[in-house]
């Protein structure tokens, strides 16, 4: 019974679940209606680069590669993060997750040539809790390159997981997923914890900024008991001290 009680109902990312959608419920907030509803949002205003070079990020001898991360610098970071304050990025995510935030293995990640199939190419969900990406596109729309995948609505989906293959979904067809295709600025958001990702089948590279956010408090995963070691472990970065 305590067993039973444990997996269903005292689960910290269950209840993290239920305190979402709970608290989407009571508190709704207008501006975010349409990242809430589908579980993806494109901003409105573009990211603008002009004070940043990403040069050194971008720079590979060849792109015989699936995908390659180069982790971006506190330097730039302080710089991308102070913009995506101004033009009112950070608030969205502070008003999704209604909590603290912290964030982590920032880089700029870039597709290469190869095709694949496994891992991280098939559909999924992060296993994480929730958590929200944003992809800052590098390139000019290229419909022949690879979109983000996403289940709209999977994210407010109750879901336990036990085993890396319960958060895989290899069996579910591309036509059921919405393509997303940035061009040059636009800044993407997705919730992880919906299923996302498909098939790498194309072979035209193309890069972002690849920035991942996570809430803390009680239901999360990042909480009043571990915050010192996990910040340690994942390298958090406090965007309160990183901006302000
Ligand atoms: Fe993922």
């Amino acid at each position: 019974m305590i067993d039973f009680m444990k997996k269903n109902y005292l689960n910290r990312k269950i209840l993290q679940q239920y305190y979402f959608n709970f608290y989407h419920k009571i508190f709704f907030k207008k501006k975010i209606k349409d990242f809430l509803e589908k579980g993806y949002y494109i901003f409105e205003k573009n990211f603008p680069f002009e004070n940043i070079n990403l040069d050194k990020y971008l720079k590979y001898p060849n792109h015989n590669f699936v995908a390659e991360r180069k982790k971006i610098d506190l330097k730039d970071l302080k710089k991308i993060y102070s913009v995506l304050s101004e033009i009112g990025v950070i608030s969205v995510i502070k008003d999704y997750f209604g909590t603290k935030i912290y964030s982590y293995d920032n880089s700029v990640l870039t597709l290469g040539n190869k095709k694949c199939y496994s891992d991280s190419w098939q559909p999924h969900h992060d296993s994480k809790g929730r958590r929200i990406k944003i992809y800052i596109w590098l390139d000019a729309k290229n419909f022949k390159t690879h979109p983000l995948y996403y289940l709209k609505r999977t994210h407010k989906q109750i879901l336990n997981w036990e085993k890396y293959e319960q958060t895989r979904f290899s069996n579910i067809d591309k036509k059921e997923f919405n393509e997303i295709y940035g061009d040059k600025g636009n800044i993407i958001f997705f919730d992880t914890h919906g299923i996302h990702s498909h098939f790498k089948e194309t072979n035209v590279p193309r890069s972002v900024i690849e920035l991942t956010f996570e809430p803390f408090g009680l239901f999360n995963r990042l909480n009043y008991k571990n915050i010192k070691s996990e910040t340690e472990r994942l390298s958090l970065l406090d965007l309160e001290e990183l901006i302000y």
